[in-house]
């Protein structure tokens, strides 16, 4: 089995190298995830990776991991980040993006990357765009999970989270196999801050307010796939892994011979 990868360098900033680097592969997955707090992109990101070899990127984790810094060892915008985070808000464009730009060396990374939580406003699309563009970076896909609203609060009022590898967990529904301790890494499980009822609440509003429009965004793109998240998490998987595939066969991949013939087509027709 492969060793459970740290993410250093994304979790804790570019002056740290990842312990564990994931192979290099010849067509590396590229994946955004999309979807309300709670649908399960977290759960869906730890399987995906498992098996494309991606990097699970989520923007949340890097907030986590500050917290558990000292006061003094953390910038004043992060510390202003995490009161953002703890309240329910988006944490301000200007410093998710200064965050994610000196971290755009995971996002060449030969394993490959699961952004989760990233972007979620306009800004942050367009900016990630411009990005990747400059870096020559090609998305594959955005994965949009969908689920209803009772369904959401109860999967975040019963989850855990490990404070060590961030492995996600639900005491009923995915329970770890000792109480409060990681399976993967035995380290000690907690109840996220902002899993409270009313950060809870001001979560939604703002998912629907500033996230929610990005799939009309990524659809103008042809890049949207949704993908409903009601099923066990396994089931929600394989979903995901039917729905790539079924893409990969239709559209194929950036880098694919089927996706080099699209382009050249869509160049044609522009001229
Ligand atoms: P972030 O950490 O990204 O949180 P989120 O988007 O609110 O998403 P969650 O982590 O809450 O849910 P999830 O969809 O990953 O679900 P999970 O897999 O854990 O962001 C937190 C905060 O950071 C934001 O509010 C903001 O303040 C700030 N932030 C981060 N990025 C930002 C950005 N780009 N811009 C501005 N601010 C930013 O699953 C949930 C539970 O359900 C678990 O218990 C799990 O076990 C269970 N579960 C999962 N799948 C299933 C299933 N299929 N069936 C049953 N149970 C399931």
């Amino acid at each position: 089995m492969e060793a459970k990868r740290d993410r250093s360098a994304w979790l804790k900033g570019p002056a740290f190298q990842c312990e564990v680097k994931p192979p290099t592969r010849a067509r590396p997955w590229k994946l955004i995830l999309l979807g309300a707090p709670g649908v399960g992109k977290g759960t869906q990101a730890g399987l995906l990776s498992d098996r494309l070899g991606a990097c699970h990127l989520s923007t949340g984790d890097i907030f986590r991991t500050a917290k558990g810094l000292q006061e003094c060892d953390r910038s004043p915008a992060m510390s202003a980040a995490l009161e953002y985070m703890k309240r329910g808000d988006l944490v301000p464009d200007t410093t998710v993006l200064e965050m994610v730009r000196e971290r755009v060396g995971c996002l060449r990374c030969g394993g490959g990357f699961l952004l989760d939580g990233f972007p979620r406003t306009l800004a942050q699309a367009e900016a990630l765009q411009d990005l990747m563009e400059t870096q020559q970076i090609v998305l594959d896909a955005v994965l949009s999970y969908e689920l209803p609203l009772e369904e959401l609060i109860s999967r975040l009022s019963g989850r855990r989270t490990c404070e060590q590898c961030k492995a996600v967990y639900h005491v009923t529904g995915r329970p770890s196999k000792r109480e409060s301790v990681c399976d993967q890494c035995g380290g000690k499980l907690f109840q996220r801050e902002d899993d409270r009822p009313e950060s809870v609440r001001v979560r939604m509003e703002a998912y629907e307010k500033s996230t929610a429009p990005l799939t009309d965004f990524y659809k103008r793109l042809g890049l949207l796939v949704t993908i409903s998240a009601q099923a066990p998490a396994n089931g929600v998987f394989e979903r995901t892994m039917t729905a790539l595939q079924a893409r990969e066969k239709h559209v194929g991949r950036p880098d694919s011979g089927k996706a080099r013939l699209r382009r050249r087509t869509a160049d044609a027709t522009k001229h």
